[in-house]
């Protein structure tokens, strides 16, 4: 197989700036929240490690994931990591189709080593056949994607712990990637891949864009982020999106709407009446926010759905039942 190109390489042909790339390596350093100096190790790692070549497949999903990171601005991290190191294989974006697709997945997995990112549940058992990729089942595809990984990755709610598809009564018999995860009540996971590359869970629906360009950076630069108990990077997972609501000051004071259209939500008041799940949610839209960094649930004035949470469409009462 011929050399593939750096990171920094390709990003050169493209036309893009040292300036971006450096920029794009700043960024990237400062939203995981390295240290001084973590910016420069990163752009010295992109500049000298070959492109990863990544193999990006769908199961049951409705394309929120994919849309999230293309509604990004600009050449920015997630249009970087979309248009720069995903296109081996990705269902919804490549040129190919047929058998020209499935033989670039093929040539793509061959050497093994590659990341592999699974957005979408998977039906399993009597069910399989309601997702099929290229004729074949999405499970049997993803164990022969899965087997000589290097990193995988599930992207979005459906993929981590089988999100809608998985719902009660879960009519195609949906689950998550992972096989080793504690037992979540209501969520079965495969118990059928073999794999000895590590299983990163990025939850949401979809995720934030810096949450998945961010975390396959710092696996090529760093190495594998710290997770938490339900495989989530820590450093976009680590605090609940309450802890830096921007209505957080209205909650410590007891200063509650009532209604989605009072003069107390349009001044700012929490919205734990009208069923936030904030308190109990891990992500990072609070602090990276949607849109370039423009706002997000709460700051737009609805609460947050808990969507970055295990069984987050059954397990919270309704959407909109005060939490506690
Ligand atoms: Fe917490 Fe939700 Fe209130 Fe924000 S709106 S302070 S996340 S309960
Ligand atoms: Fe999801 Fe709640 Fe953020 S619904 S997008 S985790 S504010």
């Amino acid at each position: 197989m011929p050399n593939r190109e750096t990171f920094a390489q390709h990003l050169t042909r493209q036309g893009i700036s040292r300036r971006s790339f450096l920029k794009f390596c700043a960024l990237t350093a400062s939203s995981l929240a390295l240290p001084a100096g973590a910016a420069k190790v990163i752009a010295q790692t992109l500049e000298t490690t070959p492109r990863p070549r990544v193999v990006w497949l769908s199961g049951q999903e409705c394309t929120g994931c994919s849309e999230s990171l293309l509604r990004s601005f600009e050449p920015t991290i997630e249009s970087l990591i979309l248009s720069d190191i995903s296109l081996d294989y990705h269902n919804t974006l490549m040129a190919p189709s047929g058998t020209a697709a499935e033989r670039s997945r093929e040539e793509a997995i061959a050497g093994g080593g590659h990341v592999l990112v699974m957005d979408g549940a998977i039906p399993i058992g009597t069910s399989e056949a309601w997702s099929i990729i290229g004729g074949r089942s999405t499970l049997d595809v993803l164990q022969e994607s899965a087997a000589n990984a290097g990193l995988i990755i599930a992207i979005g709610n459906c993929a981590a712990f089988g999100g809608i598809p998985g719902a009660a009564p879960n009519p195609t018999n949906a689950h998550g990637v992972d096989v080793d995860l504690p037992s979540i009540q209501g969520v079965v996971q495969l118990g059928e891949l073999s794999t000895a590359a590590p299983i990163v869970n990025l939850p949401g629906c979809p995720p934030v864009p810096e949450v998945i360009s961010g975390t396959i950076v710092h696996f090529l630069t760093i190495g594998l982020p710290e997770l938490d108990n339900l495989k989530r990077p820590m450093v976009f997972y680590g605090r609940t999106v309450h802890d830096s609501c921007s209505r957080l000051s209205a909650f410590n004071s007891g200063f509650f709407a009532d209604s989605f259209d009072d003069e107390a939500a349009r001044q700012g008041a929490c919205l734990l009446n009208l069923g936030c799940k904030g308190p109990v949610t891990f992500n990072a839209c609070a602090t990276t926010k949607w849109n370039g960094g423009t706002s997000f649930p709460m700051h737009s004035g609805h609460g947050c759905l808990g969507c970055s949470e295990p069984n987050f469409w059954d397990a919270k009462d309704s959407f909109y039942t005060r939490l506690f």
